[in-house]
Formats: C-alpha cells, structure tokens, sequence
C-alpha cells in the first residue's frame, strides 16, 4: 500500500505521516527531511539540494528521485509507506507510477487556508536531530525548545520565513495543486479537511483508510 499526502506547506503533511507511523508502522517518507539530512550529512546529493533549498522553489526532479530511490529500496518499505511531500509535479507523479505498487494507492489532499498556513508556520519548531515536529501553541514540547523524543535542541526551519512561506505557496499552487486532479480521475483522492485540530485530521484520515480498505487501518499488515 502507498499513502500519498498532498497539501500546501503548514498543511500537516507531517503531522499526519507522523501519526500513521506511530500508530500502524508505515514508515514516513518525507522528501523535504530526505533532502535536509542530505544538506546536513553534506553528500554529493546534499549539496546540490543546498544550492536550491529555502527559497521556497522546488529542487530538480533527478535530485529528489535518486534520495527517495534509495530510501524506498530499504526493506522496510517493502509492506507499505507514507509519502509525505512526494510527488510535487506532474513529471515527479510519473515517476512514480514508473515504480510500480503492490496492493493500493490512497492519495490524500489536506486542504487548509493561506491565513491558517502561515499561523501554523510561525509558530513551528522541529527537530533538527529527528525531524521531530512541535508547534508552539498546539503542540509544545515538555521542555521549552527540547525535542521530547531525542533531546536534540528545537530549531525554526529556515524557510518559515514571510518571504521564504510566500514563495512555497505560490509554487505548491502552480505545480502541485493539480495533481489532485490526476489522483480524482484515477478514484484514489480524498479530500480532508486539515484546517480542524489534529486530532480530528487524523481521526477523518483513518476513517477513509477504513473504508477503503475494508478493515480497521493497520490491522493484518
Ligand atoms: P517540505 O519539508 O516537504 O515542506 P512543505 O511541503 O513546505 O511542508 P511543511 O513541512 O512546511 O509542512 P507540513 O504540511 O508537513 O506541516 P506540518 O505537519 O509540519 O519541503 C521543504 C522544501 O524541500 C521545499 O520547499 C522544496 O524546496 C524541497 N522539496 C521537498 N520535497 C520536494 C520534492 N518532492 N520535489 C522538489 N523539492 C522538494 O505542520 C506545520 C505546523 O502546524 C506544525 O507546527 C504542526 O505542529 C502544526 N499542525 C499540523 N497540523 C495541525 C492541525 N491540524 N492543527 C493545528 N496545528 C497543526
């Protein structure tokens, strides 16, 4: 199975593959943590990412296929995963459909407000160890600015600037809005509606998940 989460950025992608993972063990595949642990190691791959992350553009197709080859290739992926910010265009959902799939694929769109984004964004904290995500309102860690998981001291992302956010919205509109029109046609989307609290996004999640698979999510797997 192959979960697909599409959405603008702020949307909670993360939150979202994060709860799939803590609840049922579908591995999390975020291409944007793929690419900042590759900046961070500084592999050939990082470095080429470096140049063109954190001005809210999107980093060159062969870059990102050739982190999320190798991060699909581990074993345990083999069962099923969350892809968290992947595909992004039109070319990336070709690749994608290029990989091939056993068993089905369920995309879903959380929609949410430009004004609700931006809110979110400011107040985000991650960690930069475990990519960990917090949100200072709704989601604040124990200690301040300490990751509950791994300790590791809380960061503010680079690109959660005005500017920096501004720029992510206007590319996620232009290239990867329509895909929801490619995964409507093909029957796999579902509309959520991320701008209620956590809590309830997962909860509308793990409904369709239900239905589609017949089964409570998770189980048998
Ligand atoms: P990426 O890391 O994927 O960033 P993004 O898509 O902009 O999404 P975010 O991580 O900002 O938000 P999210 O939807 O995951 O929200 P989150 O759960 O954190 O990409 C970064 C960059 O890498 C891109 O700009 C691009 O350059 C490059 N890149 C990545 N993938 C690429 C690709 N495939 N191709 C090319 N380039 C690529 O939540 C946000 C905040 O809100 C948190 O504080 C959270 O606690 C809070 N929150 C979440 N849900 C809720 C809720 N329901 N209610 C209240 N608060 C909530």
């Amino acid at each position: 199975m192959r979960i697909i989460l599409l959405g603008a950025p702020g949307s909670g992608k993360g939150t979202v593959a994060e709860a799939l993972r803590s609840l049922y063990g579908y591995p999390k595949i975020s291409t944007g943590d793929l690419l900042r642990e590759a900046v961070r190691e500084g592999t050939p791959l990082g470095r080429v990412a470096a140049s063109q992350m954190g001005k809210g553009g999107l980093v060159d197709d062969a870059t990102v296929l050739a982190l999320l080859r190798e991060r699909l290739a581990r074993a345990d992926c083999a069962a099923g995963y969350v892809l968290d910010g992947f595909p992004r265009n039109a070319s990336q959902a070709d690749s994608l459909d290029a990989l091939g799939l056993a068993g089905p694929e369920i995309v879903f769109d959380l929609e949410v407000g430009g004004d609700v984004v931006i809110e979110r964004l400011a107040n985000r904290r991650s960690c930069p160890r475990c990519e960990a995500i917090y949100h200072l309102v709704t989601k604040p860690p124990k200690v301040a600015g300490v990751c509950d998981v791994c300790g590791a001291e809380l960061v503010q992302r680079k690109d959660d600037t005005p500017e920096v956010i501004r720029e992510r919205l206007k590319t996620h509109k232009a290239k990867t809005e329509p895909l929801a029109a490619r995964y409507e046609a093909k029957g796999e989307l579902h509309r959520i509606d991320a701008a209620r609290p956590a809590e309830d996004v997962i909860g509308q999640v793990l409904r369709v998940l239900e239905t589609v698979l017949g089964r409570p999510a998770g189980a048998g797997e």
